[in-house]
């Protein structure tokens, strides 16, 4: 069987029993770096997945009969690896095990509720903020391009009035949330990795 593991946001208290039980019985674990080395005391083989997916995919084809756990940070179908193997393996061999994802995580600490969130990512895409910063609450996966301060740029362009939540590093030790008005954020030097959040003023 394959399973696609949600590891949850990073803390490893946030992994689900189910989803740790299922690694621990592998065979091979397939994730990102910084994934593996979350799972240090596994004895079975490591591969690292890579940025070519069509390899990885090549190697769960060849090896459907063993226990392979592909691992993976958050939600594995949120902006994750589980769109690509779900569109790419027979269903049959699939198993996908949900985690918490970052975005979860960051309402939890705001205390604030996810209904009606408008999900999106910034990740290898020009965005379409007109569109995007017409909702409510919008929560937002970002990379290295278009992340925190962009967004704050695009809100003042159009002169709205949103409340912009920053989570980074987000259930680890450094994690840390910032909450202000674009020009609060702009004033911010420099984010790690983080999911932002876009509110309305209620
Ligand atoms: C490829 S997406 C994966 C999202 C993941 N599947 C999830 O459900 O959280 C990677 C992006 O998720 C966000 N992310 C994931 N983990 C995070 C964390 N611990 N703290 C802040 N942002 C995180 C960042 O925006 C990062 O660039």
């Amino acid at each position: 069987m394959i399973n696609i593991i949600g590891l949850g946001p990073g803390n490893t208290g946030y992994i689900t029993k189910l989803g740790e039980k299922l690694i621990y019985s592998s065979d091979v674990v397939i994730g990102g770096k910084r994934n593996l080395e979350s799972i240090e005391d596994f004895e079975g083989e490591k591969i690292v997945l890579s940025t070519n997916l069509k390899e990885i995919l090549q190697y769960i084809q060849n090896n459907l009969d063993k226990n392979i756990s592909v691992i993976a940070s958050g939600d594995p179908s949120i902006y994750g690896i589980g769109r690509y193997l779900s569109k790419n393996i027979e269903h049959k061999h699939l198993n996908i095990v949900s985690g918490i994802s970052s975005l979860q995580y960051i309402f939890s600490r705001i205390f604030v509720d996810m209904n009606d969130v408008y999900i999106t990512s910034s990740h290898g895409k020009v965005p379409d903020f007109d569109y995007i910063l017409s909702h409510k609450k919008v929560c937002m996966v970002t990379d290295s391009k278009i992340g925190p301060h962009e967004i704050s740029r695009e809100i003042q362009k159009r002169n709205l009035n949103k409340t912009i939540v920053v989570g980074e590093n987000l259930s680890y030790k450094d994690e840390k949330i910032t909450i202000g008005k674009p020009e609060d954020i702009l004033a911010v030097e420099k984010f790690d990795m983080n999911v932002v959040v876009i509110l309305d003023e209620e």
